[in-house]
């Protein structure tokens, strides 16, 4: 699917792999909404930077894990723009606990990951789909994470959320086929705000992987928007860690 004048949604699109999704979408034509819930200047800033090379963008306030928020978000898109072609499912939070520490993952972690991280994903497809079908094609990425696939993250909630998100894809590819594809990419460590206070854990990592090199969000931003484009792929995890599960 050419990408060009289609509208696009990307949550928490003003950092990290968020932001550079936003840039790359716009730099191949898409209008982008950038999706924010704290984090407004960055959103702003991205907007800004996207507008300053020609692009056309607007920031949106709404938390993910907030079904009400969700569907106000969509109805000020299809307001300035009639219509969501495509949803970058990018939102996430994690709260570090030592994977056997099973007595910190209490009942308000796993609520407030499972909330943001596997229910405010579905929320936002369930909101733009309408749309998607009305125009008979459609397009969702949802950011997994390899903590999904190997169980070992930042936490034991974040890497069961992501297992979730996972299987999330894979249902909503049913659900919403033929006129939605649904994907998720799945990075391994990516340099963003998502380590600080953690970089030298990050990099001491680089050398043990088989392409000795961190991910960049720019490096997973490509790959959203193919995923995004490709017209035969839906319901898969495409992975882009470094070769770090191979
Ligand atoms: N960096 C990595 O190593 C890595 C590895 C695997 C997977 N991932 C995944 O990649 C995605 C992006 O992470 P990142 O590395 O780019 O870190 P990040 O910069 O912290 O991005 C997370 C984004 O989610 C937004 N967000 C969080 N809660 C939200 C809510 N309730 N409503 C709306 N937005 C919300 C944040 O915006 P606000 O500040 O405005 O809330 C922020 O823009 C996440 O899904 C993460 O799980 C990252």
């Amino acid at each position: 699917m050419e990408l060009q004048n289609k509208v696009a949604l990307v949550t928490g699109g003003g950092t990290g792999i968020g932001r550079a999704a936003s840039l790359e979408l716009a730099k191949r034509g898409a209008i982008v909404i950038v999706n924010y819930s704290r984090s407004q200047s960055d959103a702003e800033e991205t907007v800004q930077l996207i507008n300053s090379e020609g692009g056309r963008a607007i920031a949106v306030q709404a938390n993910v894990s907030c079904d009400e928020e969700v569907r106000a978000m969509t109805r000020t898109i299809v307001q300035h723009f009639d219509t969501v072609d495509l949803l970058v499912n990018n939102a996430s939070i994690t709260i570090h606990i030592p994977m056997d520490d099973l007595e910190a993952a209490t009942e308000e972690v796993w609520d407030e990951l499972f909330a943001v991280n596997v229910k405010g994903m579905f929320y936002c497809a369930r909101a733009v789909a309408p749309f998607m079908r009305k125009n008979r094609k459609g397009a969702i990425v949802n950011l997994g994470s390899i903590a999904g696939q190997t169980g070992l993250g930042s936490s034991l909630p974040y890497a069961v959320s992501k297992a979730a998100v996972h299987g999330l894809t894979k249902s909503l590819a049913r659900a919403l086929a033929p006129d939605i594809r649904v994907n998720a990419i799945v990075p391994g460590a990516v340099a963003t705000r998502w380590w600080s206070g953690r970089e030298e854990q990050m990099n001491r990592l680089a050398p043990h992987l088989p392409l000795q090199r961190i991910s960049t969000s720019e490096d997973i931003a490509a790959m959203i928007c193919t995923a995004l484009e490709q017209e035969a792929m839906t319901g898969q995890m495409i992975t882009v860690d470094s070769g770090q599960t191979m």
